[in-house]
Order: structure tokens, then sequence, then C-alpha cells
């Protein structure tokens, strides 16, 4: 597991770690990350933008008894909307060394790529992403994801790939940078607590972190019979509009639904309006893959909001 100290390889990790053997791939230490240690985890500190060394660590993985599958989920990605080298250097150079070597050296038989809705461009109001969107997005990180898809395809022949496609995934401590930016402004005292950009009706479909290990258990489980290449959706059905969001939270803080300020998004601060035009979906549903379905939870609103009080206290 390359990414194995991140967001979703540290839960992926607890979720895998009593039924799998496991080399998680990173460029922090497990202490440094919080990563879980356990008997059947080994760890390699490595980036897999340094193809030598990388090399060397998937030579040690292969000796000590190779792996089955690879799940890849190294990547960079930041909220600022700017064009960073290292979309470059690791999601498609590192990605690069990383099939390579997979060929050369591990021969996994499968190899599952961590993609993401927001690899398609934001659909027409009233469509929906599917499995069969393509990734279409003009965003730097949207096009890093989109050749990264493409390249699995020049590995057909030496191992099956699946392309998970993940939502906003967050936690109960918020670990999602936007959504941790909306509570914090809607339930605070700031001049702008009230404001909402357009009618309010721009969306993300936010999973909780939980799911992701649920998504995976059901898809190791069924890795067999998913036909090559195939996308994955690690979403739930729909998306949550901010201004829905801004009621449940004002509901849950204050006691009653405050009512926002829509304001026109030509007058928003560039903020709102880069969220909107990167991230989020106007009016869309977007579906878990058929065949891997699972009821999703709803947004735990008390220990979120709880949560980004408590960060100031
Ligand atoms: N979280 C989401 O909401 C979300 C949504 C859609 C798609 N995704 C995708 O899911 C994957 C995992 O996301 P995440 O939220 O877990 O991301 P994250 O918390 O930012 O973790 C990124 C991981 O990639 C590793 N990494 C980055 N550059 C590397 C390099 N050059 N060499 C080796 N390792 C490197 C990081 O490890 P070190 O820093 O220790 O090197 C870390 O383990 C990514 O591909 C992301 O694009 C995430």
């Amino acid at each position: 597991m390359t990414g194995a100290s991140g967001f979703i390889g540290r839960h992926l990790l607890d979720t895998l770690k009593d039924t799998h053997r496991i080399f998680g791939m990173a460029r922090r230490s497990q202490a440094h990350s919080g990563a879980p240690v356990h008997p059947n985890i080994s760890w390699f500190q490595v980036d897999i933008g340094d193809r030598e060394r990388l090399a060397a660590a998937f030579r040690s993985v292969a000796e000590g008894g190779g792996a089955e599958l690879l799940i890849h989920l190294a990547a960079h990605y930041d909220f600022t909307g700017e064009r960073h080298p290292e979309y470059q250097r690791t999601n498609v150079d590192g990605l690069r060394n990383v099939l390579d070597l997979c060929r050369s050296v591990l021969h996994p038989g499968h190899f599952v790529f961590a993609s993401s809705v927001a690899a398609c461009a934001c659909p027409r109001a009233g469509a929906a992403l599917t499995e069969a969107s393509p990734a279409d997005g003009k965003h730097v990180y949207s096009v890093s994801k989109r050749i990264g898809e493409a390249m699995l395809a020049e590995y057909g022949r030496d191992f099956h790939s699946t392309v998970v496609r993940f939502a906003a995934l967050f936690s109960d401590w918020c670990e999602y940078a936007p959504l941790f930016s909306f509570l914090g402004t809607w339930l605070s005292s700031a001049w702008n607590a009230r404001i909402l950009g357009g009618k309010g009706l721009s969306a993300v479909p936010y999973l909780h972190i939980r799911e992701v290990g649920r998504l995976f258990r059901l898809l190791l489980d069924r890795l067999g019979g998913l036909a090559p290449g195939e996308v994955v959706l690690a979403s739930p059905d729909g998306a949550v509009d901010h201004l829905t969001l801004f009621r449940e939270a004002t509901l849950c803080y204050y006691g009653y639904r405050r009512r926002p300020l829509l304001v026109p998004r030509v007058l928003c601060g560039p903020g709102i309006r880069a969220g909107n035009r990167n991230f989020f979906f106007t009016h869309s549903h977007v579906y878990c893959s058929s065949g891997l379905r699972g009821d999703t939870e709803t947004i735990p609103w008390s220990s979120l909001i709880l949560f980004i009080h408590s960060s100031s206290w």
C-alpha cells in the first residue's frame, strides 16, 4: 500500500491489519504519521518519485513474500487551486515508477488506483456522475488523475487494475479541509458566518472515512469479478448542498435553523468561488457502483460541531 501514512491509508491499515499482511510505503514514518503498528504491517519510508529507492523497497517486498495486490494511494493534493510541481512528480511520474516496478519486480495480480470524483468535471444541472463519466476535469489535480487512470491501461497485460474514485472523505474529527472551514465559519461570530455563495445549491458528495474500510472489504472480496480497468465510485448517492449543510449545522449548534444570506457568486470571496468551481457538484447525484452498494451513514453532526468548537477551546 503506497500512501499508507495518509488519511485513507491509516484507516485502511486499521481495517485490514488483522486479516492481511501489508507492506506500507510513505515518506513519513509510522510514528510520525500515527499509522497503526501491528505485526502484520511492515513499513518502508520511500518517496515514489525516487525510482532507485522505490526499486529497492519493491525488491525487499518481493523478497519478503511479494504482494498479490497493490493499493496505490500516494498522491499530492491541496485545496489552494494552485498548480504545484508535485502533481506531476508524485501523481504522474511517481505512479509511472510504481507501475513499472510492479511490472518488472513485484508482479501483483491486481492494482487498485485511488482516483477521485473530482477527476470528472461537474455534471450539468440535473445530471449525475456515474462510473461511466469521463475523467474530464480541468483542474491540475483532475488532470493528474485522468493521466493516472489512462496509464493503467498500458499495463493491462501485466495485472488487472481497478480505479476507485473517492468522494470527499471526512471523519468524526472533520479532516476534510473545506468542510472544516465551512463549519468553522458558519458556527462563528465572523462577519461572513451567514453568507452562502449563489443559491447555496452547490453541493459535495461526502463520505465518512469509515465507509472506505467497508468498501475495500467488499472490493477485495469481489476483485476477481471486476472487468479490467473498471471504475468504482466510493461515494454516496447524491450530494449534500451547502444550504442543507448550513441549516442542519446551525440547527444542531444553535437549536434553530439560521437564515443564510445568499450572495451572488461574483460578490463572494475567492475561496467560496474557487470551491464552487473546482470541487463541488450542483444538483448532482453520484452513485455507488452497483454490486458494491452499501448503506452510507449520515453526517454525525454533533461530533463534528463539537470538534469545530473544541478546537478553539
Ligand atoms: N481524502 C479525500 O477526500 C480523497 C478524495 C478523493 C480522492 N482521494 C485520493 O485518495 C488517495 C489518498 O488520499 P488521502 O486523503 O489519504 O491523502 P493524504 O492524507 O494527503 O495522504 C497522501 C499519502 O500519499 C503519500 N505521498 C504523497 N507524496 C508521496 C511521495 N512522493 N512518495 C511517497 N508517498 C507520498 C503521503 O505520505 P507521506 O506524506 O508520508 O509521504 C500520504 O501517505 C489520494 O490518491 C487522493 O488523491 C482522496
